[in-house]
């Protein structure tokens, strides 16, 4: 007897090791294996992420599954479908999102938050030996691992870069139309991801919740699991926030080997959190204590009342007393809401360091315009923001991008820049395939950046440090000018002041050593971020690059590399062929390591960088010969950089953090 007890209970183990399939429609008593910031909630939610910066979280099933007969057969059929939700703290500007994933331990250690999703790390990206599956959801463009967009799905074997990759949404049955969806929306949506063992066949399709299936998959790619595959693995979800965070909720499950997957129970799911008490119940609640003969004008009245509520809410704004000051710079929120149509997705242009920029015009005028949502979380330091910000309003130079004005709104500031009709010169610079921009052409934008900065710096009534040089704030007009963009990180200070001591802000790969140190921006500071753009111009890539051989990965340390062996040219971009003038080439190259020099002293001033780039003096300092000979005397550039890097997490977005 026990002996039959003893093998059935051993029978029902094997089995359910090969079978497997469960389904969860909401995940109270299920048997997951959690880890990081993964929790259940009290109503069954399985909610992966929540406010915490820089943080992931796993939850695996805890039964692994049999993918495999045996090591060398093909991976057995499966599929799963489940329903997520992606809700942003703020608005506008989304955390990084999520993966499913296929895993050979349940126990993702050493792997990092923010892009890498929780599913790698800076060392074991693209290592074949991970055996890690996923499909990803992510809610954030990183040009690191080549991201498509800020809201796609993509296909990741052993690596963030994604095998296949496409902008969310479905094809409508009906018209064959394909229509987007906004992963980060707060909606529910449902995933169906369905593997053929024997075609190799993956298919990943996407819709709203109760939506029926549509037909044609988001995503179908033939890929051979069987070497990434292993015999056993867990099935699960990792999440990551960064800078920017979302809360990443399961709300159901289902998996099945072998078969087709069970629909999830929809009207069984748990609910996700109330965001806002509906102002639904709240009308029903008064109709109800009211005599029938009232009820109707009441109604009436309070849907009359509500609908001004709510257009007062939605065009709502803060406006103090001191900014009256600043009237002339100040729009209205209306206004900016119909230049954007309501801020509709469609006029996004991009998302910035700090928030969301969309491509407007005014109505009234009919002046193209980009906004820039900034979100800030205290109203703290507000006031002396807008203030530099209008008195930036007064800079005119034709290498800087006009600011026109802003508005306030609870938690956020919305600043208005004239349009720059060809985009920022990132776009042109890091593109595949043949570039566009001649040399002669980057040379010009080159000395009108310098033009501008000098202007900040040295030709106006106070001083003003960008703080953000970069090739991605670099926008270009109509005629192909460079202009500095992004004053929102600026701050002033007057002559002779003493500068802000506050935070730390700009790009990792733009920021000198010493900022590390003191936190204290300089003009010093600036030509070092100067200095690296340059060499990002000339070299057509970015400042720090893991996806090149390690020598390589950090641009200043190649070219100062290439320079001590006498092949500094070689460090140019291809793509510019034989059409360059060599001399120019050469001293944009060199004085980009003059400016990026460790050493803040060293580093030339804007004026001397003009006269430079115009050839009025010659480039014969003492101090490049320095940088040849390795002086120990001096910081190096290795260890500044490895501290830079070991920001990865913050990725090639601007970024702000606290200092002393
Ligand atoms: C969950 O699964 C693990 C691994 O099979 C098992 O040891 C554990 O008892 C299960 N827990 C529950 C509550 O079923
Ligand atoms: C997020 O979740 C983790 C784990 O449940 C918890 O320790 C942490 O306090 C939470 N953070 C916030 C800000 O609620
Ligand atoms: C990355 O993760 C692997 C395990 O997957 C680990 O061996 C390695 O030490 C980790 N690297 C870092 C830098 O944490
Ligand atoms: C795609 O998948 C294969 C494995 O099937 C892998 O070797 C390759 O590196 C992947 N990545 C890309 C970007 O194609
Ligand atoms: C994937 O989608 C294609 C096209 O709709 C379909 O023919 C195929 O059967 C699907 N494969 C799986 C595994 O669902
Ligand atoms: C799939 O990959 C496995 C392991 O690399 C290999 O043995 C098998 O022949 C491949 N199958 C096909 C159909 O190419
Ligand atoms: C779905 O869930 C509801 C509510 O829990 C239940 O009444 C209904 O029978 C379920 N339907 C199916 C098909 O299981």
């Amino acid at each position: 007897m026990l002996l039959k007890i003893f093998i059935y209970t051993l029978l029902f183990k094997l089995a359910s090791l090969t079978a497997g399939d469960f389904t969860y429609n909401g995940f109270k008593g299920a048997n997951l294996s959690l880890d990081g910031l993964a929790a259940l909630t009290p109503n069954g939610l399985l909610r992966l992420t929540n406010i915490s910066k820089h943080d992931q979280g796993h939850a695996f099933s805890s039964v692994p599954l049999q993918f495999k007969r045996s090591s060398m057969d093909t991976v057995i059929s499966f599929s799963t479908v489940f329903v997520f939700s992606v809700v942003p703290e703020y608005p506008m500007y989304g955390g990084h999102g999520f993966a499913f994933v296929l895993s050979p331990s349940m126990r993702l250690l050493q792997t990092l938050p923010s892009y890498y999703l929780g599913l790698f790390n800076a060392t074991n990206n693209r290592d074949p030996s991970n055996y890690i599956f996923a499909v990803e959801f992510d809610t954030l463009n990183n040009a690191e691992v080549a991201d498509i967009d800020d809201n796609h799905v993509g296909i990741d074997i052993n690596s963030l870069i994604s095998n296949k990759s496409a902008s969310a949404g479905f094809t409508s049955d009906d018209d064959g139309q394909f229509k987007n969806l906004r992963l980060w929306s707060g909606e529910p949506m449902q995933v169906w991801i369905e593997y053929d063992g024997l075609n190799m066949q993956l298919n990943v399709t996407l819709s709203s919740l109760g939506k029926p299936k549509p037909k044609i998959p988001l995503l179908s790619s033939t890929i051979n699991l069987s070497s990434i595959i292993m015999d056993h693995m867990y099935v699960g979800f990792s999440a990551s926030t960064g800078i920017a965070y979302s809360y990443h909720y399961i709300l159901g499950w289902s998996f099945m080997m072998n078969g087709k997957v069970p629909e999830l129970n929809i009207s069984s799911l748990p609910q996700l959190p109330q965001t806002m008490t509906s102002s639904k119940d709240k009308t029903k609640a008064i109709s109800i204590w009211l005599p029938v003969s009232l009820s109707v004008l009441v109604l009436m009245t309070v849907a009359a009342a509500r609908m001004i509520m709510v257009r007062k809410k939605r065009f709502s704004e803060l406006l103090e007393d001191w900014e009256l000051d600043f009237e002339l710079h100040r729009f209205s929120y209306k206004q900016l809401y119909k230049a954007t149509r309501g801020f509709k997705d469609e006029y996004l242009l991009g998302v910035g360091g700090f928030g969301r920029v969309y491509k407007g015009v005014l109505k009234d005028t009919k002046v193209e315009v980009a906004i820039k949502r900034v979100c800030h979380e205290s109203r703290q330091g507000v006031r002396e923001f807008v203030a530099e910000i209008v008195s930036l309003g007064q800079l005119q130079h034709r290498n800087l991008v006009p600011l026109l004005g802003y508005c306030r709104r609870e938690g956020e500031l919305i600043l208005v820049y004239e349009y720059m009709p060809n985009r920022s010169l990132d776009k042109f610079l890091f593109c595949e395939g043949k570039s566009t921009l001649s040399w002669s052409r980057r040379f010009w934008i080159i000395k009108g950046v310098a033009s501008g900065l000098l202007y900040l710096h040295e030709d106006w009534d106070r001083v003003v440090i960008h703080r953000d040089v970069k090739a991605s704030n670099v926008l270009l007009d109509g005629d192909m000018n460079g202009r500095l963009g992004d004053f929102g990180l600026a701050r002033l200070y007057d002559h002779g002041g003493v500068p802000q001591t506050t935070h730390l802000a700009g790009t990792v790969g733009y920021l000198a050593p010493e900022l590390f140190r003191t936190c204290r921006v300089t003009t010093s500071s600036d030509v070092f971020a100067f200095g690296v753009f340059l060499l990002e111009v000339a070299c057509g890539r970015r400042p720090i690059d893991r996806e090149k051989a390690d020598n390589q990965e950090v641009l200043i340390d190649w070219v100062l590399a290439n320079w001590r062996k006498g092949t500094i040219m070689e460090t140019r971009d291809e793509r510019l062929g034989e059409e360059y003038v060599a001399e120019e080439l050469e001293l944009v190259l060199k004085l980009g390591l003059l400016c990026s020099h460790p050493l803040p002293t060293a580093r030339p001033r804007m004026r001397r960088v003009t006269h430079l780039l115009h050839g009025d003096i010659p480039l014969a300092d003492p101090l490049l010969n320095q940088l040849i000979t390795k002086d120990s005397t001096f910081v190096k550039y290795e260890g500044s950089n490895a501290y830079a890097m070991s920001f990865t997490s913050m990725s090639s977005e601007s970024l702000l953090f606290s200092g002393r």
